[in-house]
């Protein structure tokens, strides 16, 4: 190396020694000993991107990271997207959307009841999530547990008339389509405004997707953004998806994330649907999301 080639050079930092440990689950892996807020150099992140794409669902645990980290690790699988509720985005970060029951000083600081139906992140946008970074700030004694169901799992289970009536079919999928039903008690989403509504048009993607890095088949359909197959009477899509969504969810494709201090969760959209579970309303659970955006379905 010359002189100026050795001033030029980015110094690599050094490589962490971690342990990628699969969950005694039907997917997802802990990964241990990896601290976040050092960047990555590009093996490690070469490893974390692998384990990614082979668990599906990563539980970095111990994570003592600020918002800029939080970002920072997120950016380095794609460009972040920015969720359509402002109101709940993080002051100066807007990358970092906030999830959580507690209200102050009358206000809401967070998205109360995200993830009540079964979904994909961002499913009704025309390039939905690659994955989701979600990060505990503080949990409840109680409750608040995340459940995943891996898609791949289900599609390959289904019976095989079904994968063939389904294979070449197209779904619509909306923002709007149970925004307002209430299941958690006592929440009551914001009114959407006419700008927030222009950005979240519907949507029609592939009811069976073929992850892009792996080439998997998997389920792309969801109870909470999911409206229709197309080319379908109104009845048959509607029996078509209860029966789509009844077996997405079965127990063996599930499972249950018991959320400990200082965990962050990377899973893949691509692959996974996650389920919020809730907690009592007396106790106070906040969470940091990134979003990264992933390819167009196909
Ligand atoms: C999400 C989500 C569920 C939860 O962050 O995208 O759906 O348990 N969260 O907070
Ligand atoms: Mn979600």
């Amino acid at each position: 190396m010359s002189a100026v080639e050795a001033l030029l050079a980015v110094p690599e930092s050094p490589s962490q020694s971690f342990e990628v440990r699969p969950l005694d689950a039907p997917f997802g892996a802990e990964i241990l000993g990896l601290d976040l807020s050092r960047p990555l150099n590009a093996e490690d992140f070469a490893s974390v991107h692998h384990a990614h794409l082979v668990h599906g669902l990563l539980v970095f645990r111990d994570q003592h990271i600020t918002p800029e980290q939080h970002i920072a690790f997120s950016r380095r699988f794609g460009e972040l997207q920015i969720h359509v509720l402002k109101q709940f985005l993080l002051a100066g970060h807007p990358e970092v959307f906030i999830i959580s029951n507690i209200v102050e000083n009358g206000q809401p600081i967070g998205l109360g009841d995200a993830g009540k139906f079964w979904h994909s992140d961002l499913s009704y946008k025309e390039l939905p999530s690659l994955g989701s970074m979600l990060y505990a700030q503080e949990l409840p004694e109680e409750g608040g547990d995340t459940l995943f169901a891996s898609q791949q799992q289900a599609f390959e289970t289904l019976p095989a008339e079904l994968r063939q009536a389904i294979e070449s079919k197209h779904a619509a999928h909306s923002y709007t389509a149970r925004y307002a039903d209430e299941v958690f008690t006592g929440i009551h989403r914001p009114t959407l405004t006419a700008a927030q509504l222009a950005e979240v048009k519907a949507v029609v993607h592939p009811v069976v997707r073929t992850h892009p890095e792996t080439g998997r088949k998997g389920l792309f359909v969801n109870e909470n953004f999911t409206t229709h197959i197309e080319g379908l009477a109104e009845d048959e899509s509607r029996a078509l998806l209860a029966e789509l969504f009844a077996h997405s969810a079965r127990p063996e494709f599930v499972y249950r994330h018991k959320w400990q201090p200082h965990d962050l969760l990377f899973w893949d959209n691509r692959a996974l649907i996650h389920l919020a579970t809730g907690c009592p309303s007396h106790l106070r659970r906040r969470m940091h999301r990134t979003t990264i955006q992933g390819d167009a379905p196909f």
